[in-house]
């Protein structure tokens, strides 16, 4: 049996519709911002339950944008983790910030114990990631920032849909990013992004910076940047938008079932606590494994396309050099990346297919092995 860890060409292989969608967005002309895409801002900001939502290019422009509209600047210090993609990172550096990391927990996001210790007085921002689909601790880490006056952006790149009791994250911040990449939740035929607020004042600084600048076609108000969201991608995703929640409960179910399956592994693989009150949408499902490389081999021969998201933190990075951390800096991060695997389990995967992924990490860890090392 295959189980493919891609499955765009089948999300798209009904595609009359979009091209129909995308035939009234040529017949008007209106390829730069206009109606479409402020159609598009409208049904995202009613489907998480936020003020304003700008579209941007990119998840990575929409995180620069959210941290200029918080007012980080060059020489400030930014929180995030080390266990992240590079654009959370990538955009503090970009903004001339310096990343200071914090360890991730058990459920490999941010570990809010530490939080406070990091702060200093150049302190600017704190991003917690919701990493992987799945939300951060972002109630308490918002106790934290609140005490310290410290705004909040969240990452929310890859969780459209996730909320923490009844809360959609990126509402909880001050001006928080979200990601339309392929292989996002919510995804279009491309890159696009949303930075999302409740504030009134940043949202006027975020729709003038994202578009040069511009109050007007003559009058530039501000320096800026075109970091529009293109229309075509706001035609795909406005449809999408009808049939995400469908999608997201589909790999609930899938990450579900996976959970029971592989949870008398214990020791040798371990299912990600999961707690309550927090919808997980699982853009990736990650567990962590004993002899991951092994096992990760043994799947891909059987037909399982699972994948590593990421087996080098990014404190070890050969760009983070400079950072000055080094390998040790941060424990639970480091053996995280030694033994987090992804299955696939997005909408498009079967029930028999999970269960044919439960049963062939079950019958890899049934064969007898040279040496067992723990998971943290
Ligand atoms: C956690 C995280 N942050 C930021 C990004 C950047 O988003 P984009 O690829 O849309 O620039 C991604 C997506 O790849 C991500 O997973």
């Amino acid at each position: 049996m295959n189980v493919q860890y891609s499955y765009l060409p089948r999300q798209f292989a009904e595609v009359d519709q979009y091209i129909e969608d995308l035939r009234q967005l040529v017949a008007t002309g209106e390829f730069t911002l206009g109606p479409f895409v402020e159609k598009f801002e409208r049904k995202f900001a009613a489907f998480i339950g936020v003020k304003h939502v700008i579209g941007t290019n990119t998840g990575t422009d929409a995180l620069i944008l959210a941290l200029k509209a918080v007012g980080v600047r060059p020489g400030d210090e930014v929180i995030t983790v080390p266990n992240t993609f590079i654009a959370t990172v990538g955009a503090i550096v970009a903004v001339g910030a310096k990343p200071v990391f914090v360890d991730c927990d058990d459920r490999d996001q941010i570990d809010v114990s530490q939080i406070a210790t990091a702060i200093t007085c150049r302190t600017r921002a704190i991003v917690p990631v919701h990493w992987a689909g799945c939300p951060a601790d972002i109630e308490a880490v918002m106790t934290i920032a609140n005490d310290h006056a410290i705004p909040v952006v969240e990452d929310a790149c890859p969780s459209v849909g996730a909320t923490v009791n009844g809360r959609s994250v990126g509402t909880f911040g001050k001006v928080n990013a979200f990601s339309m990449h392929p292989l996002k939740p919510l995804n279009v035929w491309g890159d696009g992004g949303m930075v999302v607020t409740d504030d009134d004042e940043a949202a006027e600084f975020l729709r003038l910076y994202h578009n040069h600048g511009l109050r007007h076609r003559d009058h530039v108000q501000i320096w800026g940047v075109n970091n529009r969201l293109q229309p075509i991608q706001a035609v795909i995703a406005t449809r999408l938008l009808d049939r995400i929640n469908e999608e997201t409960e589909i790999r609930i179910r899938n990450a579900r079932r996976l959970d029971t399956g592989l949870s008398d592994l214990g020791n040798v693989l371990r299912v990600t606590r999961r707690p309550a009150g927090y919808r997980e949408v699982y853009q990736l499902y990650q567990c962590s494994a004993n002899r991951r490389a092994d096992l990760l081999a043994f799947l891909i021969a059987r037909g399982v396309e699972a994948k590593v998201h990421y087996p080098i933190p990014i404190h070890l990075q050969a760009a983070a050099k400079e950072l000055g951390y080094k390998r040790g800096s941060f424990p639970v991060c480091e053996r995280q990346a030694d033994a987090i695997l992804t299955l696939p389990a997005h909408q498009f995967v079967t029930i028999d297919q999970i269960d044919y992924m439960s049963e062939v990490i079950h019958e890899f860890y049934a064969k007898p092995v040279v040496s067992v090392r723990k998971v943290c």
